[in-house]
C-alpha cells in the first residue's frame, strides 16, 4: 500500500530534536539538516554537556560556522538540566535567546546522561521557574529503576513520572520526546488538552520504520540500537497512527544521532540512529505508505512552530519520487565514518529545497561514500 503520488511541495520544515554534535562530526553532519530544515531543537549532551548561555551561544556559532552560509538554517539551543541547575541562569538564558528549551534526561538514561536527573523533584526549583516564564521542558521520557525491564522504561515513564508532573505544573509546557510506544502515543493524544499548559511529542523517522525486530536481523544490528529502543509492531503502528493523525500535538523531530561505526559496532556500543541525510525522505515514505502524504506537512511544518510559538516558515521544499540508493557510509575528518540509516536502500524520495543544489547530499547512484554538498 503506497500513493501514487509523484512529487509533494510543501512549506519547509523544522527538526524539533536533532544531535549536531560539535567539532569533525559536527563538521560532517550539520549541513543535512540545514539544506532541509530551517530551524531545529540542538540537544545539548555535548561532552561536558551546555549547561549555561554562553556555552550555548558558542556552540551556536560553531554550528553556523559548519553550515552554509545560504541555507537560511536557525539552531535554537537547549539547556542541558542537572539537578543543581539555577534557575536563574535557565531563565536569563531563556530571556536573552541564548536558549529555546529545557531538556531532562533521566540520569544514565542514553549519550552523555550522566550528569542528568536522577531525583525529579529536586529540579522543581527550575520547573517552577520554567513555568512561570513559559519555556518548554523536553522529555527524555524514560525511568531508570534497575528492576524495569527496558522495554517498559517508557510506558512506566509515562505512568509514574509524567502525569505527576503534568499535576505539578499545570502551565508548563511539555514536550515528550521520541515517542516510541503505544502507550505513550496514547497519553499525548490524551493529555494535550485539559490543562493550561501544552503537552506535545515528538516522533522519529526510524521509530516509524524498525521495530525491535530490527536490532536482531540476521545477527546483532548495532546501528539499529537506539534509546528509547524500538518496541513492537503494535507501537509502530500507533506512533505512524499519531504522526499522520494531523493533530496539533505531534510534530517532527529526528533525534538523528550520529556515532562513528567504531564506537556502534563496539562492547558497550552507542545508542544512536543517524537519519539527518535522509529524513524528511523517510517520513514521506512512512506517510505514503499509509496514504497521509496531505497531513505529512502539519506534521513536519506546522504543528512544531504552533507548539512553540513561533510562525511556521515560508520557503518551500519539494519531495519528489527517487530510487537511487542512500551511501553506505558518510564521512567524518579524521574519525571513522557514520553509517546511515538505509544504508544501500533507497528511500524512494529526494528532496528538492529553494535553491536546489542539495538535492543529492547523503546518496550516490553507486552505493559509495558520499559528502553533504556544500561543504
Ligand atoms: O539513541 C539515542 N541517541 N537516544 C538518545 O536519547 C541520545 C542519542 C545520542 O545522543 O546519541
Ligand atoms: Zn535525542
Amino acid at each position: 500500500m503506497s500513493e501514487h503520488i509523484e512529487t509533494l511541495t510543501i512549506r519547509r520544515p523544522d527538526d524539533w530534536h536533532v544531535h549536531l554534535r560539535d567539532g569533525a562530526m559536527l563538521g560532517a553532519v550539520a549541513d543535512f539538516t540545514a539544506r532541509v530544515f530551517a530551524r531545529a531543537i540542538v540537544m545539548p549532551n555535548l561532552d561536558p554537556p551546555v549547561t549555561t548561555p554562553e556555552a550555548a551561544a558558542a556552540y551556536r556559532a560553531r554550528i553556523l560556522d559548519a553550515v552554509p552560509k545560504d541555507s537560511g538554517f536557525t539552531p535554537l539551543m537547549t539547556c542541558y538540566l542537572m539537578e543543581d541547575t539555577d534557575p536563574e541562569v535557565v531563565a536569563r538564558g531563556f530571556a536573552d535567546g541564548a536558549f529555546a528549551a529545557v531538556k531532562l534526561y533521566p540520569k544514565y538514561a542514553t549519550t552523555n546522561a550522566a550528569y542528568g536527573v536522577n531525583d525529579v523533584r529536586k529540579v522543581y526549583p527550575v520547573l517552577d521557574r520554567m513555568q512561570a516564564i513559559g519555556m518548554p521542558l523536553l522529555l527524555h521520557g524514560e525511568v531508570m529503576d534497575a528492576d524495569v525491564d527496558i522495554f517498559d522504561r517508557e510506558a512506566l515513564f509515562v505512568d509514574r513520572v509524567l502525569g505527576r508532573l503534568l499535576a505539578d505544573f499545570p502551565a508548563l509546557n511539555v514536550v515528550l520526546e521520541h515517542l516510541t510506544s503505544a502507550a505513550a502515543a496514547t497519553f499525548v493524544r490524551d493529555h494535550q488538552t485539559g490543562r493550561e499548559g501544552r503537552l506535545g511529542a515528538t516522533i522519529t523517522a526510524h521509530h516509524l520504520h524498525i521495530t525491535r525486530n530490527a536490532l536482531f536481523e540476521d545477527g546483532f544490528r548495532p546501528h539499529m540500537y537506539c534509546l528509547p529502543l524500538a518496541k513492537r509492531e503494535e507501537d509502530k503502528r500507533a506512533l505512524r497512527a499519531a504522526a499522520t493523525s494531523g493533530e496539533s500535538a505531534f510534530f517532527l523531530g529526528t533525534d538523528s544521532a550520529p556515532h562513528a561505526v567504531d564506537a556502534k559496532e563496539a562492547d558497550f556500543g552507542c545508542a544512536g540512529v543517524f537519519t539527518a541525510h535522509a529524513a524528511l525522505e523517510l517520513y514521506a515514505r512512512a506517510f505514503a505508505e499509509e496514504e497521509a502524504l496531505d497531513r505529512l506537512e502539519a506534521f513536519a511544518s506546522l504543528n512544531g512552530p504552533a507548539f512553540y510559538g513561533l510562525p511556521p516558515n515560508e520557503g518551500r521544499v519539494r519531495l519528489v519520487r527517487d530510487d537511487t540508493p542512500i551511501s553506505e557510509s558518510i564521512d567524518v575528518e579524521g574519525r571513522a565514518p557514520v553509517r546511515p540509516f538505509f544504508a544501500g536502500q533507497p528511500v524512494g524520495w529526494r528532496v528538492e529545497t529553494e535553491n536546489g543544489d542539495h538535492a543529492q547530499a547523503g546518496r550516490t547512484a553507486h552505493g559509495g561514500e558520499a559528502r553533504p554538498s556544500g561543504s
